[in-house]
C-alpha cells in the first residue's frame, strides 16, 4: 500500500536552512518537512563556533566582502557575496526574535573571532551555537498548524512530470514502507556530504543526498572539488574526529607540533588564524615532517574558569575522552568538514529545474569560492533561505493543483546479514579512498585510478539498490554518486586553488 501526501512545500532536511525556511514560508501555504533522522539530528546541530555578521561599529561590510573573497580566492561570485554580506545583520536580529540566546556581556552580542576575519564579527552562543538556533526554531515549528514534520524519513528519488519537480519518493525507516509526498515546491535543504570520507567531523546524516539526487534529475552542480578540511578535529585512536571549534584558535588557542613549538609563524603572516586550507596544510606537512598523526592545540594559558565558561561542550566532551583542556594541549589533525560546492541555484535558491529549490550546504550559491570563510556556513543558510520565500511563493502561485500520485516500481528488502555486511564495506572502501586519493593533497594518476573503482562500484550498487531499497542502500548509492562528482571535478580543475590542492 503506498501513501500520497500532499503539499504546497516539501522541504527535505530539517537543519537550520530547512526549518528557517519552513517556518516563514508556511504563512504562504502547506509545508511538509521530511527528515532522515531526529529533527534535531543535522551539521547544524553541532555547528560551535558562531555566525559571521557585521554588528561592530568598527566593522564594516567591505571588509567582511574582501575577507570572503581573499579565502575564497577571489572565483566566489561576488553578487552573491554581498547579498550574504549585507544581509547578515538582519539575520541576526531575526534570530533574537526567534528566541535565539547569543552569548552577551553587560547586554551586548559578544563577538569572537575566526581563521580568515580581520574583525571580531562571529556572534555566537558560547560553544554550541547551531543546538541552540535548532532548538529556538523548532520550538516555534512542532505545534504549528500549517506544519507537518516526518522524522525518520529519507528522501531518494525526486520526481519529475512535465519538466517539472513535483516532490519525492521517501522511505519510511520504522515502517519500512515507502511514500510519496507531491508539493508543488520541493526544497532541498540535507546538508553535507563528510561522509563521503573516512575521517570527517560530519554526523551520520551527512551523506551528500541532495546533491545526489539532483543531479541525477539533470540538476546543474558546481565546485565539487572544493572540500574543506577543519584544521583541527581530535586526533585520538579510535575516538571520533570531534570539532574542537576555530574560536578556541580565536580566543589565543596557540597551534604546537610535538616538542611544544609553535609553527604557523612560518606558514602565513595570519599565524594560527590563517584561513583553514592553509592551516591544515601546514598541519599536513608538520605531522609528516615530524612523523606524528596529530598535533597540539593549547589553550591552558587562558586558565580554568575562562575555559569552562566560554567552551563549555567542548570542555565536557574532551573530558569524556580523558582530555581536560585546561591542563593538556589537545591532540588535533584536519578532517573533512564542510562541502564548498553543490547544486547551483540563484540568490533566490532557484535550480535550472522548476519547482525545485536548494540552499543551505547542499548549495551552491557561489559565495565560498575555493574556501569558505569561517561562519559564513550558518550565515548562507539564513540567508538564502530566506531570500526563497519570495521566489518559491510566487512559483505556487501559478501551481493551482496538488499534484497526483504516480506510480512507481520500487520494492522495499530489509537487507540480510550478507547484504548489509557488503554494503558496510563498500561504504567503508569508498571513504578510504576518496581520504587517500581526492583529499588533501591530489595527484592525477590516483584520482584516475578511483574515479574507474567508483564507476565499477555504481554498476555493482544498482544492483543491489535494484534488488530492494533500504536506509543503507540509499546512502551507499548517494556517497557513491557524490565521491564521483567530487573526482571528475578535482580531475577537470588542473590549477591548485584553495581547498583544492593537487601535486600533479
Ligand atoms: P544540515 O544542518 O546538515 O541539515 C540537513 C538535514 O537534512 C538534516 O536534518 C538531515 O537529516 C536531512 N537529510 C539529509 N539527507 C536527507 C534525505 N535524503 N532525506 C531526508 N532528510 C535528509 N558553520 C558555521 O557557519 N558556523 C559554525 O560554527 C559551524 N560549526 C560547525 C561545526 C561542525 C561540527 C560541523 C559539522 C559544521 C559546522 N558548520 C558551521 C557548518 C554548518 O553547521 C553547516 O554547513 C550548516 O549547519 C548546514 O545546514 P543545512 O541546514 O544546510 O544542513
Ligand atoms: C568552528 O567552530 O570551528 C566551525 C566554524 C565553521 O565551520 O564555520
Amino acid at each position: 500500500m503506498y501513501d500520497n501526501f500532499q503539499s504546497d512545500f516539501l522541504v527535505i532536511g530539517s537543519g537550520i536552512a530547512g526549518l528557517n525556511f519552513a517556518l516563514q514560508v508556511s504563512k504562504y501555504g502547506t509545508v511538509a518537512i521530511v527528515t532522515k533522522k531526529e529533527l534535531m539530528e543535522s551539521n547544524s546541530n553541532y555547528a560551535q563556533g558562531g555566525i559571521a555578521a557585521v554588528l561592530d561599529k568598527h566593522d564594516s561590510f567591505k571588509s567582511h566582502i574582501k575577507d570572503t573573497l581573499t579565502t575564497g580566492c577571489f572565483i566566489n561570485d561576488k553578487k552573491a557575496v554581498e547579498v550574504l554580506v549585507k544581509n547578515a545583520p538582519k539575520q541576526i536580529e531575526h534570530l533574537i526574535n526567534v528566541g535565539v540566546g547569543f552569548s552577551r556581556e553587560n547586554g551586548k552580542l559578544c563577538l569572537t573571532k575566526e581563521g580568515g576575519h580581520s574583525e571580531r564579527r562571529i556572534a555566537y552562543v558560547n560553544d554550541a551555537t547551531g543546538k541552540e538556533i535548532e532548538r529556538a526554531l523548532l520550538h516555534q515549528i512542532r505545534h504549528h498548524k500549517n506544519i507537518s514534520t516526518f522524522e525518520s524519513h529519507i528522501a531518494f528519488d525526486l520526481l519529475i512530470k512535465n519538466k517539472k519537480c513535483i516532490g519525492a519518493l521517501v522511505f519510511d525507516t520504522e515502517k519500512n514502507e515507502i511514500l510519496q509526498f507531491s508539493a508543488k515546491a520541493t526544497i532541498i535543504a540535507t546538508g553535507g556530504a563528510g561522509q563521503v570520507y573516512s575521517r570527517n567531523c560530519n554526523p551520520k546524516i551527512a551523506t551528500g543526498d541532495g546533491v545526489a539526487m539532483a543531479a541525477s534529475i539533470g540538476a546543474k552542480i558546481r565546485d565539487m572539488e572544493f572540500i574543506q578540511f577543519h584544521p583541527t578535529a581530535l586526533a585520538l585512536k579510535n575516538k571520533p574526529a570531534f570539532l574542537i571549534s576555530e574560536t578556541v584558535r580565536g580566543e589565543d588557542g596557540i597551534l604546537k607540533n610535538k616538542n611544544g613549538k609553535e609553527f604557523m609563524d612560518k606558514y602565513h603572516k595570519l599565524h594560527n588564524l590563517a584561513p583553514r586550507d592553509i592551516v591544515s596544510r601546514a598541519i599536513f606537512a608538520e605531522m609528516k615532517k615530524n612523523q606524528t598523526n596529530h598535533v597540539f592545540l593549547d589553550i591552558r594559558h587562558k586558565g580554568s574558569a575562562y575555559i569552562k565558561k566560554r567552551f563549555p561542550y567542548i570542555f565536557e566532551k574532551l573530558w569524556w575522552f580523558g582530555i581536560k583542556m585546561d591542563k593538556n594541549m589537545i591532540p588535533v589533525a584536519p578532517a573533512v568538514h564542510y562541502i564548498c560546492g553543490g547544486i547551483h541555484t540563484d540568490t533566490n535558491g532557484e535550480t535550472n529545474i522548476p519547482g525545485l529549490y536548494a540552499f543551505g550546504e547542499v548549495a551552491h550559491t557561489g559565495v565560498h569560492g575555493a574556501n569558505r570563510l569561517a561562519s559564513n556556513s550558518l550565515l548562507e543558510c539564513l540567508v538564502f533561505s530566506d531570500r526563497a520565500i519570495r521566489s518559491v511563493a510566487k512559483y505556487i502561485e501559478n501551481e493551482l493543483q496538488l499534484p497526483t500520485y504516480t506510480p512507481h516500481t520500487h520494492k522495499v528488502v530489509k537487507p540480510t546479514t550478507v547484504i548489509f555486511n557488503q554494503i558496510k564495506n563498500k561504504k567503508r572502501s569508498i571513504q578510504k579512498m576518496m581520504w587517500n586519493n581526492v583529499g588533501i593533497v591530489r595527484e592525477e594518476k590516483k584520482m584516475k585510478k578511483t574515479l574507474k573503482k567508483l564507476l565499477n562500484l555504481e554498476i555493482e550498487i544498482e544492483k543491489i539498490f535494484n534488488k530492494g531499497i533500504s536506509a543503507p542502500i540509499i546512502e551507499l548509492r548517494n556517497i557513491n554518486r557524490v565521491a564521483i562528482l567530487i573526482t571528475k571535478a578535482a580531475l577537470e580543475r588542473k590549477e591548485s586553488i584553495g581547498c583544492h590542492y593537487r601535486l600533479s
